[in-house]
């Protein structure tokens, strides 16, 4: 434990404190329905939300701030399971231990939010572990942002101080890379950019194809053909999600993201590979790990379940002094919990083909396929899995049937979200604190709440 103030009296009291809030926490273990006298307490305080926002809410929640692995208390006094941890942050699950740990010894420190001009330890520790995490690859440096959007705003300005006069941007479709002004511009969804002019050109290329597995490279490899034959002056780099999470998880295989890299190292185009989402839920703590990239990549953005995000880039990419920087490194809670999840993640046994990580995938999989065959013939189809990101089709996988899904599972505790569009899949990112208990109660939630729409 690596306080600030630091004493005896400190360390036994953040001991028992730390005890004190999980005992408390655990009591929030199980589904419950929301308690009647406390319907309108939420109802109203989601309208107020609405009224705040100008936005209309997905989902009517706001939490507690009480929950325990996979469960979230909401403030109607509602216990439901959150598989969809607040868009892949809560990869844990709610009041894990090492969250709890790194808000109580944050609070020993003599600051909140951290910046980049006077550094702590926690920026430090993490940033060591963060780069031995991808020894073995040319990322040599790390810098910190508050969001996947701006680690990627970072990414792209590195990559055109090295490319300048060439700036395009080569992207696969369905992309998702965040809705800051420049990564809006990568984004392929329409209605998120709707209004906003293009600051830059991005030439967009098939992702896998799931309908022409054995033609996608080729595919793909075409259209970059196309590309390079006329603008071979004008590239800069290629952006790719490996497995794309807002697209309901499309990814290929190894020798499709081979082929697609050799054809870029070949043309002289570096490789962003874009782990917003999926840092830390492969089988293997970056997915171009698993899919065996390690020799490829010269920039790699991170997030969500790191509880802050950044960008690792190669020597050769280091930019000249003044591009980077920015008031805040983070909270400082955020970096001491960054480098205590990845630390537990690598010394547990989550990773490799017998790890807890291919294990869930596993479990998961064979379960939805058991109800598609089964219990759910015709309503559920298109299941597909990697890691702790799972989705699935119902029916026709309209919007609207979705969201009625969607919307019954929460009635019936289970949080989770959509993916894709045309059709829209079901997405779980699946929390690590799940038991095997849990999973049968959940895929009982599943089962019923499909029977009662469809
Ligand atoms: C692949 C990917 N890139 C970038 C982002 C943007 O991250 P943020 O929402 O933290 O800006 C996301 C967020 O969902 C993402 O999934």
């Amino acid at each position: 434990m690596e306080l600030g103030a630091n004493s005896k009296e400190i360390r036994d009291r953040v001991n028992e404190l730390f005890s004190a809030i999980l005992i408390e926490q655990q009591k929030f273990m199980q589904v419950k329905a929301p308690s009647p006298e406390k319907h309108d307490l939420l109802q109203n305080a989601v309208a107020d939300l609405q009224k705040y926002r100008g936005q209309e809410a997905i989902y009517p929640y706001i939490s507690s701030g009480r929950g325990h692995g996979p469960f979230t208390e909401l403030i109607d006094g509602s216990i439901k399971y959150d598989l969809i941890g607040a868009m892949g942050v809560n990869l844990l699950g709610h009041s894990h231990p090492l969250y709890i740990k790194s808000h109580l010894e944050a609070a020993t420190t003599d600051t909140m939010m951290l910046g980049n001009l006077l550094p702590y330890k926690s920026q430090l520790n993490l940033n060591r572990i963060l780069l031995d995490s991808v020894k073995g690859t040319n990322l040599k440096h790390f810098w910190f942002s508050g969001s996947g959007s701006m680690a990627g705003d970072t990414a792209i300005k590195i990559l055109w101080q090295k490319t300048a006069p060439k700036y395009k941007i080569i992207s696969f479709t369905g992309a998702f890379a965040g809705r800051s002004l420049g990564m809006l511009n990568i984004t392929q969804e329409p209605s998120y950019s709707e209004g906003v002019p293009k600051t830059f050109e991005v030439l967009t290329v098939p992702h896998f194809d799931y309908h022409d597995p054995q033609n996608s490279l080729a595919n793909t490899l075409r259209e970059l053909n196309k590309i390079w034959d006329k603008e071979q002056d004008n590239l800069s780099s290629l952006v790719i999600e490996l497995v794309q999470g807002e697209a309901g998880f499309v990814f290929g295989t190894r020798e499709f993201y081979r082929g697609i890299f050799e054809w870029a190292k070949e043309k002289g185009i570096y490789i962003f590979v874009d782990e917003v989402q999926t840092f830390a839920r492969t089988p293997e703590l970056y997915a171009f790990q698993h899919f065996g990239l390690e020799s490829y990549v010269d920039i790699v953005t991170i997030g969500k379940a790191l509880q802050t995000c950044g960008t690792f880039y190669s020597n050769e990419l280091n930019p000249r002094p003044g591009l980077l920087g920015g008031t805040f490194a983070g909270a400082n809670s955020s970096l001491v919990a960054g480098e205590k999840t990845v630390r537990y993640l690598l010394e547990g046994n989550f990773y490799g083909e017998n790890g807890r990580i291919h294990r869930l995938e596993k479990t998961f999989t064979s379960k939805l396929q058991n109800l598609m065959e089964n219990e759910l013939t015709g309503k559920i189809s298109d299941v597909r899995g990697i890691g702790l990101m799972v989705s699935f089709r119902v029916g026709d996988g309209s919007k609207d049937l979705t969201f009625r899904v969607l919307n019954t599972f929460f009635k019936n505790g289970l949080i989770c979200y959509k993916g894709g569009k045309n059709p829209a899949r079901i997405r779980f990112l699946i929390p690590l604190s799940i038991t095997e208990d849990h999973i049968e109660e959940i895929f009982k939630i599943i089962q019923d709440s499909i029977n009662e729409v469809l």
